[in-house]
């Protein structure tokens, strides 16, 4: 049971399980957004710390994480796993609601990666193969190229290739923000010190 330092926690903010919240949250925005109610704005920092942010889509909520895939070679690969640590923010316009996530990160499992890559289109998988992400790239045409030539030599059911593969975050922070009337918004954040450790849930002015 989390600790809870306000007296009104209740509606759209009920619940013991952060993770459970949001995965409602998740599937209300589903039957809502117009698409990708999954997106999330992954921000990380470089090794200057200066900031940086893009969306990624939010591929599992589990029982203690969030999980999206990536190129292991790109950009924000080399920022999270330099600094092992990431934070997101999702919003949707439809239920006017946000939450935003911080925490630590690590890869997946092998394995965990691999049953993700092979639910993937043969046209995504080849995609990853053809991408060398966040790299730069002369024109479209070699991209495209380079797409047709994997998919000759991979045939029709590509593997997962070594530089690709899911991230999970595990949050040390977790807060839920719902619009209200006149801007006086709610907002609700879970808060714990340590992985082991319980949740704090605080109401924050908006
Ligand atoms: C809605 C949306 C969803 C996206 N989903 C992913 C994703 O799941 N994984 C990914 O690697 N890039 C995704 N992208 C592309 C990223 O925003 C980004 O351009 C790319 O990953 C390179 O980022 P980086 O150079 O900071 O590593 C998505 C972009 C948009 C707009």
């Amino acid at each position: 049971m989390p600790t809870e330092l306000s007296s009104d926690r209740g509606g759209v903010f009920a619940g013991d399980d952060p993770f459970a919240i949001a995965k409602a949250w998740l599937e209300e925005a589903k039957a809502a957004e117009v698409n990708d109610p999954n997106a999330i704005a992954l921000s990380t920092v470089d090794s200057s710390g200066m900031p940086n942010a893009r969306m990624v889509l939010l591929k599992d909520i589990e029982d203690d994480g969030f999980v999206f895939f990536t190129n292991y070679t790109s950009t924000k690969a080399s920022e999270v796993l330099a600094t092992g640590k990431a934070a997101f923010v999702m919003h949707w316009k439809s239920l006017r609601r946000q939450i935003r996530v911080r925490g630590t990160i690590s890869k997946v499992s092998d394995a965990d990666s691999d049953t993700y890559f092979l639910s993937r289109s043969v046209f995504s998988r080849v995609g990853a193969w053809a991408s060398d992400q966040s790299s730069p790239l002369d024109n479209r045409g070699q991209l495209e190229q380079q797409a047709k030539k994997m998919k000759d030599e991979l045939g029709d059911d590509p593997g997962r290739p070594p530089h690709w593969g899911g991230f999970r975050i595990t949050p040390l922070e977790i807060e839920f923000w719902c619009d209200g009337p006149d801007r006086l918004h709610d907002r609700f954040t879970w808060r714990r010190d340590a992985v082991q450790s319980d949740w704090i849930v605080t109401r924050l002015n908006p």
